[in-house]
């Protein structure tokens, strides 16, 4: 960390408190570029909002041109909030009610995906001929991929998309209702995936399932093929979109067949960093641990996948052992942000970053134990600007009857 960022995060952490959630405008855009400039067209990109859905975020992400994918009513709401043009709002094939699905037909979303029975029956039933939907449907290729069971998606067992062997009969009923325009057949495999394998094994399967449809008289024309790209939290080594995109344009090159992609992560991870200050050190059987002010309510992804992210001391870490654990400070021994850093000579009052937490980061962050969720800012040509207030003890009841 340079002299100059540690000064920053130090005003930052004086002016708004800890712990805050800082992202800078400037790396979220350098790494859209990447996804688009591998691309080569922003209209193949769809930013997976779950991964952040603060305003300035998704304005700047906006700007750049590339769309957006939402899963539901609150996420489609933030994104057309942000100035998402609808036709580059994309109703993602995860779990939806079929209330959101209504919602989208007829209202001129570029891509609604669907992923269950209730799905298809509520687009059929909503369907309007004079506003034709364009739809995609999600299928579950049967492949292990991601970085923790939690995360892989694409399995034989889990609960998204429709096995193979069904679409066909859900392309013909599709195909066959005024109003709708079945023309993408979409898959997300998992996140955090670290090899392009799994893209690979998932084309063979839409590739056999496209042809089988052209029969059908309506035609695949693009595939969906989610997002996933992993990010290697141990290092500074950006993921690379290229090598995926490339790969998934040579093998669709001479079918007619188009592709995008909804990366989340790739996009935001790198972009954020969470600023916490250590309240007092501790022994735990001979293992030094730090207990700070963000606990896995701001920041849940070690409690939740064990996931290790770097964290550092604003003020510079000293390398090599001994190691010490760095602790949230609610009530639970699970409370846990990484585990076995350098972080030896940090004390109390010092400040840490836990870095690469733009993406699920906030977007997890929950009021357990009433703790309000941490302000957010954004780093803009050299200054900070806050983009989410910290919560208050008011925000905490706020539609509760308080007499
Ligand atoms: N598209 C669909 C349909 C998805 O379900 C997801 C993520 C994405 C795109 C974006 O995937 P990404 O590029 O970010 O890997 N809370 C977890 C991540 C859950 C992701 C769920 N779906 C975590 O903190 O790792």
């Amino acid at each position: 960390m340079s002299r100059t960022d540690s000064d920053l995060l130090a005003e930052i952490a004086t002016a708004q408190g800890t712990p805050t959630y800082v992202y800078s405008a400037r790396s979220l855009e350098a790494a859209t570029l990447r996804w688009v400039e591998a691309a080569g067209d922003a209209e193949r990109i769809f930013f997976a909002a779950k991964a952040n859905t603060n305003l300035a975020v998704l304005r700047r992400l906006c700007g750049t041109g590339i769309g957006i994918e939402v899963a539901t009513a609150g996420e489609r709401a933030r994104a057309e909030r942000a100035g998402f043009p609808a036709d580059r709002i994309l109703l993602g094939g995860v779990p939806k009610s079929a209330d959101v699905v209504v919602q989208g037909m007829g209202s001129g979303l570029g891509l609604v995906v669907l992923q269950a029975g209730h799905e298809v029956d509520a687009a059929v039933s909503a369907a309007d001929p004079a506003h034709p939907t364009r739809i995609g449907v999600r299928v579950r290729p049967g492949i292990r991929a991601g970085a923790h069971p939690s995360l892989e998606t694409g399995r034989t067992d889990a609960k998204f998309g429709f096995e193979p062997a069904d679409v066909a009969d859900i392309w013909s009923r599709l195909a066959a209702t005024g109003g709708l325009e079945p023309e993408v057949l979409a898959v997300h495999l998992g996140s955090g995936i670290d090899s392009l394998e799994p893209w690979d094994r998932a084309l063979d399967v839409l590739l056999e399932l496209a042809d089988g449809l052209a029969a059908s008289g309506v035609p695949v024309r693009e595939f969906d093929l989610g997002g996933g790209l992993g990010v290697d939290y141990s290092s500074d080594v950006d993921p690379d979109p290229a090598a995926l995109i490339h790969g998934v344009d040579r093998r669709l090159l001479g079918t007619g067949l188009c592709s995008r992609f909804e990366p989340g992560r790739s996009i935001m991870a790198r972009a954020g960093l969470l600023l916490t200050r250590v309240l007092y050190r501790r022994e735990r059987e001979g293992t030094p641990a730090l207990v700070c002010d963000a606990g896995f309510t701001d920041f849940a992804r070690f409690a939740l996948y064990g996931a290790q992210h770097r964290i550092e001391a604003v003020a510079g870490s000293p390398a090599g052992p001994p190691t010490v654990d760095v602790l949230g400070p609610t009530c639970e021994s699970g409370d846990v942000i990484g585990t076995g850093r350098s972080l030896h000579d940090v004390q109390p009052g010092d400040l840490l970053v836990v870095r690469d937490v733009g993406a699920y980061g906030f977007v997890m962050a929950s009021n357990y134990n009433s703790r309000p969720r941490p302000a957010e800012v954004m780093l803009e040509n050299g200054d900070f600007r806050v983009v989410r207030e910290r919560e208050t003890l008011e925000d905490l009841w706020r539609g509760e009857p308080t007499t």
